[in-house]
């Protein structure tokens, strides 16, 4: 990532992951069927924000990102692995993502639930393999991935999504939903860097809110191209959360209200940046695309 153009940047980024990604996949010793159902959500042309935003943290310590690849392919195999359950009957009920018929209408519910259990399962494993990092360090990522994806993090934000579905619920317990259900892994991807690339307590603290900020602002920018956005351009279909009875940003707050909140949390967001202390040129520039995007 040595150059200054930060469209460059972000490709040259994407196409790292692009490359490290499926090669973990194809390399592993299982059955046919089952690495074809993982390769199918893995290739399908997800955006690769979380490990982009996890090797440009790196760099905005001043630090060479090439080594860590496996933990971002890591996060990016948590992600996968949400998305495939995320789009089962039993939960959103799509038959669409990324342009491509979903997991489960592809190789079935079963095929489609052991795909996303094996990414997941297959993410700690490569962190636990990874040659880059300390063994120290290791621990702390898996533990702290764990967290992130897990019944504190991810895990909690799914259930009480679906739980709240078809009610009103607050404005606090709609932010306690987007922060875990999508904040916890984005928060995971910017303190992981932090940490590999050696940041303070100080500086953590800081990029802390920063990702809590940000991973809010993107899961309202998700709510609301759910309602306004190009079905052909987002690749998911566009109305799912009316239909799922979901509780949003754009339900609670109006459309208008959800655009005003993005606003005030990308605000917000780069005043932690800007004082944690880093080269912020490029995380400030790739929040903005983070929330502006229209996929
Ligand atoms: C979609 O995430 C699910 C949310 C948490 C909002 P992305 O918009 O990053 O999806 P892909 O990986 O690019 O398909
Ligand atoms: C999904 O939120 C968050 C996770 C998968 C953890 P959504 O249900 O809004 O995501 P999309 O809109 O289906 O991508
Ligand atoms: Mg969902
Ligand atoms: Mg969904
Ligand atoms: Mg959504």
């Amino acid at each position: 990532m040595n150059t200054d153009n930060f469209l460059e940047i972000l490709q040259n980024s994407k196409q790292e992951i692009d490359e490290a990604l499926p090669a973990k996949v194809e390399s592993l010793e299982t059955r046919t069927d089952l690495k074809e159902a993982m390769l199918y959500s893995i290739l399908a042309g997800g955006k690769r924000l979380r490990p982009i935003l996890f090797l440009m943290t790196i760099e905005a310590f001043g630090k060479d990102s090439t080594q860590s690849i496996d933990v971002g392919c890591a996060i990016e195999m948590v992600h996968t692995y949400s998305l495939i359950h995320d789009d089962l009957p039993a939960m959103d009920n799509d038959d669409f993502r990324r342009g491509n018929l979903t997991n489960h209408k592809v190789y079935g519910e079963a095929m489609a639930i052991l795909a996303g259990d094996a990414l997941l399962t297959l993410a700690f494993q490569t962190i636990a393999q990874s040659s880059a990092v300390t063994s120290d360090l290791i621990v702390e990522l898996i533990g702290k991935l764990a967290v992130a994806a897990g019944p504190e993090g991810m895990v909690d934000g799914q259930a009480a999504d679906i739980e709240a579905e078809g009610k009103t619920i607050a404005l606090n317990d709609l932010e306690h939903i987007h922060r875990h259900k999508t904040g916890a892994l984005l928060g995971y991807s910017i303190v992981a860097g932090a940490k590999i690339a050696g940041g303070s307590k100080e500086q953590i603290a800081q990029l802390t809110q920063f990702a809590h900020h940000l991973g809010l602002a993107f899961q309202i920018q998700d709510d609301i191209l759910d309602v306004e956005g190009d079905e052909s351009v987002i690749g998911k279909p566009i109305g799912s959360d009316l239909e799922n009875k979901k509780s949003t940003y754009p339900q609670l707050l109006t459309l208008e209200g959800a655009k005003e909140k993005l606003v005030q949390e990308v605000a917000q967001a780069k005043e932690y940046l800007y004082k944690a202390n880093i080269d912020h040129s490029w995380l400030e520039k790739f929040t903005d695309y983070m929330v502006s995007r229209d996929h």
